[in-house]
């Protein structure tokens, strides 16, 4: 008898390297958490190829079809639930999710941000870093609350500014650790969630 593993939605809008980062990290059989969907906010969101092509279902649901922000919620929850995802990570996902969507899934949206918070929510971290002065940038895995990026911290990686950064050497220097502390920190977050997850095989 197996038991499945809790089902995670990735929910990207470009790129989507942090999602690749999270897909190999679940190939490996002690993960606690299988990749059941990696839905987009847009349609040309690159990181959809690479989901199908691993043969994960890999769905574009563009926000411009909804007029209001909690259309757009209401339509992600029914995919989410129709598909009884137990948890989402959220990838260089670059729509705000209303206060409504996240009540639905209390603990169980984690995030990804470019910054060491609850130094520089919101956008443009890297550029705010440097004009900022900083000797250390970074990233924070954290759970999503309401409030923007302000939710409870999971774990942080640090990475120094360097003489002549810009906001692009810096944020390639911060991608690095994203990739490397995403996955680890996910997983302790879903045990904790599942303490009573047990594997049969
Ligand atoms: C990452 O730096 C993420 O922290 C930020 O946007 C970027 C997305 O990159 N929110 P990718 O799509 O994961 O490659």
């Amino acid at each position: 008898m197996t038991i499945e593993k809790p089902r995670l939605a990735i929910l990207i809008s470009g790129r989507g390297s942090n999602m690749e980062a999270l897909v190999r990290a679940a190939d490996a059989p002690d993960y606690p958490a299988g990749v059941a969907l990696v839905l987009a906010n847009k349609a040309d969101a690159a990181g959809l190829q690479f989901a199908s092509a691993r043969g994960i279902e890999a769905l574009a649901l563009p926000h411009r079809d909804f007029a209001a922000r909690e259309d757009f919620d209401a339509a992600l929850d029914r995919e989410l639930s129709a598909r009884r995802i137990d948890a989402i990570a959220l990838a260089g996902f670059m729509r705000i999710l209303s206060p409504g969507f996240i009540l639905q899934w209390p603990g169980r949206i984690v995030n990804i941000h470019p910054s060491l918070l609850p130094k520089y929510p919101g956008l443009h971290t890297h550029r705010r870093a440097i004009e900022a002065g900083d000797a250390e940038a970074g990233c924070t895995v954290h759970i999503v609350t309401e409030t923007l990026d302000a939710g409870p911290a999971l774990a942080q990686a640090r990475v120094p500014v360097l003489a002549g950064d810009t906001a692009d050497s810096l944020a390639a220097r911060v991608l690095v650790q994203e990739h490397r502390i995403y996955a680890p920190a996910l997983a302790a977050h879903i045990r904790d969630l599942h303490q009573s997850f047990v594997q049969i095989t």
